[in-house]
């Protein structure tokens, strides 16, 4: 399946992903791996890989673009899925936001913002293919895959270390998204929870973008808000 052709050529190869002729280094997550994160983890099904992730395909500055696969499952009802993880506070104070694009497949984001009384805030963003969906700054996010088929997700961040303890000690996001819809994760105290589109989040935010890959490549300067969050449009 042919990604792009242009800036540069990306084609994914069964689980191998080339640019231009040349294999790309990944690494994986294993069904196994994500037990600890699953709302039945006894009913997680067969071993294998969850997810692949393809690092750093085009960097500028500290900002890298990746690309990650996750396979079409269940585990039990719930949707297969990434791990999750908080990212790390930048120099300005508020943590580093992300932003996704799909390129094949239908997603879902259930991101989340812990309180100083450890109450949290979720959002939940539905995406299809070509959409984009900022990861606003303070805000653990978990990747579902919806569809039927791998769900190929498109993402710019800076290079810093995620973070999963979080998800670990509270065994998932604060809603998992299942076949039924929905459900809360009791091992958190929700304070509010909203869906919203994925324009609706970038509008929050002042923001709008067109092709990710095509946008970072060419004007990579736009995506400074992600090493520098205080330089959002509108941080509400
Ligand atoms: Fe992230």
């Amino acid at each position: 399946m042919i990604l792009y052709e242009k800036p540069f050529r990306l084609e994914l190869l069964g689980r191998t992903l080339v640019k231009d002729g040349e294999e790309w280094p990944f690494v994986t997550r294993e069904v196994s791996d994500l037990k600890e994160v699953m709302m039945e983890p006894h009913n997680a099904g067969p071993e294998g890989i969850a997810y692949y992730m393809f690092r750093g395909l085009h960097q500028w500055e500290n900002l890298r673009y990746d690309i990650s696969v996750i396979e079409s499952r269940f585990y039990g009802d719930e949707y297969s899925k990434t791990l999750g993880h908080y990212h790390i506070p930048s120099k300005a104070g508020p943590a580093y936001p992300e932003v996704y694009q799909v390129l094949k497949g239908k997603a879902s984001f259930v991101l989340q913002r812990k309180h100083r009384d450890e109450t949290v805030d979720c959002m939940m963003v539905e995406a299809d293919e070509k959409d984009v969906v900022l990861i606003p700054p303070n805000y653990g996010h978990v990747s579902y895959n919806k569809g039927d088929g791998p769900l190929i997700l498109a993402n710019v961040v800076a290079n810093f270390d995620p973070q999963y303890e979080e998800y670990m000690q509270n065994h998932g996001p604060a809603f998992f998204c299942t076949r039924f819809g929905y459900k809360q994760n009791t091992y958190y105290i929700i304070k509010k929870y909203e869906k919203l589109t994925p324009r609706q989040i970038n509008k929050r935010y002042g923001l709008m973008f067109g092709d990710l890959l095509e946008m970072f490549y060419n004007r990579p300067e736009k995506f400074e808000f992600l090493e520098h969050p205080e330089k959002l449009p509108v941080f509400p």
